[in-house]
């Protein structure tokens, strides 16, 4: 069962269109709720002026920062929604209309006339800025700064070097369905339908927020189209649907963001500028790796990409450092998009490793093959399991890698191929806990408040359980997206599967101690995740090899990725069907990272131009052309009861540090500012 590509269990319901999304949730007699942003990136709301809003048939309310109702929370500013005049980047929330449709509360809205004092503002991100600081820890809580013996010694000692920086832009998730709540108070009990990557998590932050006991918080999310991290933190959007839900004194409402509002309001991937320096001696053996990264967050709430964090655990090297310095400006909050730190991390140093294969004569393949470390380079402790080797030589093979010249001219295009590496951690969230309970109909009941954001959670977690309790999968009835289920951590860096799976599977074990393999209709048990005695012992990663070929058009630049090949071992797989899926939807996102994404930020407005799909480009398919994923059978005692690492991310990492070194064997020309477009690679 485990490992089986079982067809997606939530499948039909999708297809039919009778799966309920956040917003589609049927309440009785909803409003509508639609967003009043600033318009300027620093200052304070002088007046708002909502008469001709309120005077439009159909609106039931204007708020404003200065009637909106009051948080018991403004800890996080992010999410003191309408709680002070203050306005700390371009887009915040000012004010809300509530109205009898979606139109004209969107019509009505437009119709609010917000007076600013204008404060000078400051969005402009530079590595020589005066004003930068190191954080306390990086996300979530890794050591901003590593040092191990002398780097600048070791470089200047070493017989190659490479001394550059990269550059990576600041990008924006755009899942299909746009963030949406639906929120529903009777008295003081909030039912809340959301789209989200994680209930519990919502359900905590809003009662926290709101000061509402976190009994009387219900959040609802069974279907989730997309979230790649911006729904897996709490947003402004779904503490404002709170707060109108609370000035109609009971009737429903929604709010569903439109995409440009997306682009201010739910976080982003912040730009980064990474300073890599590798020594190496002669024969490519690295004896000095450091990475220096500048990067944003926002004056009102520090988000520090952990971008420094791959280049610590993938090669070898005696003399290592890793820094992060960040600058605080007018600008939303940075936050997680797929892979936060590990994907923009390896971009800079696989482009450099690449560099440094270039200056050494050496294979690129092969460089990385001579780096491979003994233990964790970081901590000193063993891996649990670790593939990257494995995977760089199944992928040459696979790829056609070895045998000939990897760059050729065919009429007026440049052909190249590239290689980069792929890391990713082993995380397990706490705070899970499951119930399985035996029906009357002789099935089955699974609950765990866990959430599937389209990765296949309704299916691997079917498979999960109908394995632990020895039974068919269609004799177990799943239940997940419920607050009211036993309690589960969010749906983030690529934690799920691993954290609920192996809770259900302990929760299995329970049942069965208690009730064998015959049970009555009623019996019940639950089960918390359990302790992993080996998490302090080993280093838990994945890892992994993508290989690009790239072509370019000689007179224009234009330039396309002809084939992409990911070679993961990530432990055991639960699903081939949903795992490919996962692996392939990472890659095609590390495509549209290399070729595409770009938030452009007006630096005079604090305001992002392309702030909508016909110009912020993301990879279409046209633009997928040969991709493929495949892993390794790697068995893994230490990492969990399920042997599994966790498949969400890691197919991003890496990808556009492939491409980009693809494009240098077609071209000769070397891109060190994602994305890469045609003007930089004309000569
Ligand atoms: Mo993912 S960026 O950890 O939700």
């Amino acid at each position: 069962m485990i490992g089986a590509p079982m067809t997606r269990v939530d499948g039909p319901a999708k297809v039919t269109g009778t799966a309920p999304y956040a917003f589609e949730h049927p309440v009785e007699h909803p409003a509508y709720v639609h967003p009043v942003q600033a318009t300027v990136a620093r200052g304070r709301v002088r007046n708002v002026d909502t008469a001709a809003a309120e005077a439009l048939d159909g609106v039931l309310a204007v708020l404003t920062p200065g009637n909106a109702p009051r948080l018991a929370s403004t800890e996080d500013r992010e999410l003191a929604v309408l709680q002070s005049d203050e306005v700390a980047f371009r887009g915040q929330l000012v004010g809300a209309v509530v109205a009898e449709t979606s139109e004209v509360a969107r019509h009505a809205a437009s119709l609010v006339e917000v007076t600013y004092e204008v404060h000078e503002h400051d969005a402009a991100l530079r590595a020589d800025r005066d004003d930068l600081y190191a954080p306390d820890k990086v996300n979530p809580s890794f050591p901003t700064d590593t040092e191990q013996g002398d780097v600048d010694a070791a470089l200047a000692a070493a017989a190659v070097t490479v001394d550059e920086t990269y550059t990576t832009p600041m990008e924006h998730n755009n899942p299909m369905e746009p963030h949406t709540t639906v929120a529903v108070w009777a008295g003081e009990e909030l039912t809340l339908y959301d789209s989200t990557q994680g209930v519990h998590p919502v359900r905590k932050t809003l009662s926290s927020v709101l000061g509402v006991d976190p009994e009387h918080v219900r959040v609802i999310a069974p279907h989730v189209g997309g979230g790649f991290g911006s729904k897996g933190d709490q947003h402004a959007h779904l503490v404002l649907a709170a707060l109108a839900a609370r000035r109609t004194g009971g009737r429903p409402v929604k709010l569903a963001l439109t995409r440009q509002q997306m682009f201010a309001l739910v976080g982003y991937r912040t730009p980064t500028i990474q300073h890599v320096r590798l020594g190496a001696d002669a024969d490519g053996g690295l004896t000095a790796i450091s990475v220096d990264v500048v990067e944003q967050t926002s004056r009102i709430k520090e988000f520090a990409e952990q971008t420094g964090l791959p280049a610590r655990h993938l090669y070898a090297a005696a003399n290592r450092r890793t820094t992060h310095r960040l600058a605080a400006l007018d600008v939303p909050a940075p936050s997680w998009m797929r892979a936060p730190g590990e994907c923009p991390g390896m971009f800079g140093p696989e482009v450099a490793m690449d560099e440094l294969a270039g200056a050494c004569g050496l294979d690129p393949v092969e460089l990385r093959i001579r780096n491979e470390p003994e233990v964790d380079p970081d901590s000193g402790k063993p891996f649990s399991s670790r593939n990257l080797v494995a995977c760089l030589r199944a992928g040459a093979r696979r790829f056609g890698w070895d045998g000939g010249s990897r760059a050729r001219r065919d009429g007026e295009w440049l052909t190249g191929m590239g290689v980069a590496s792929s890391t990713y951690p082993v995380h397990a969230l706490p705070g899970n806990s499951a119930t399985i309970r035996y029906t009357a109909d002789g099935r089955y009941r699974v609950e765990i408040g866990a959430a599937d954001i389209g990765t296949g959670t309704w299916t691997t977690l079917t498979q999960i359980a109908a394995d632990a309790l020895g039974v068919e999968p269609d004799r177990v009835d799943l239940r997940i997206g419920d607050s009211a289920l036993p309690p589960a951590s969010v749906a983030g860096g690529s934690s799920g599967t691993i954290s609920w799976g192996s809770t259900i599977v302990e929760t299995a074990h329970v049942f069965r101690d208690k009730f064998g393999d015959d049970p009555g209709a009623g019996d019940e048990a639950r089960g918390d995740m359990p302790a992993n005695p080996d998490s302090e012992r080993f280093a838990m990663r994945s890892f992994g090899a993508q290989f690009a070929e790239v072509r370019v058009h000689a007179d224009t630049g234009e330039v396309a990725v002809s084939r992409l090949l990911g070679v993961f071992a990530t432990g055991r797989i639960i699903n081939a069907r949903t795992a490919r899926s996962q692996f392939l939807g990472g890659m095609t996102m590390g495509l549209s990272m290399a070729l595409h994404e770009h938030s452009v930020l007006d630096e005079r407005f604090g305001h992002v131009v392309n702030h909508d799909l016909a110009e912020y480009h993301i990879a279409t398919n046209a633009d997928v052309a040969d991709i493929d994923a495949v892993w390794l059978d790697e068995a893994d005692p230490h990492v969990n009861s399920l042997g599994a690492k966790g498949i969400g991310e890691i197919g991003i990492v890496g990808t556009a540090a492939a491409i980009a070194n693809a494009a240098h064997a077609a071209t000769g020309i070397r891109v060190r500012d994602l994305p890469i477009t045609p003007d930089k690679l004309l000569r």
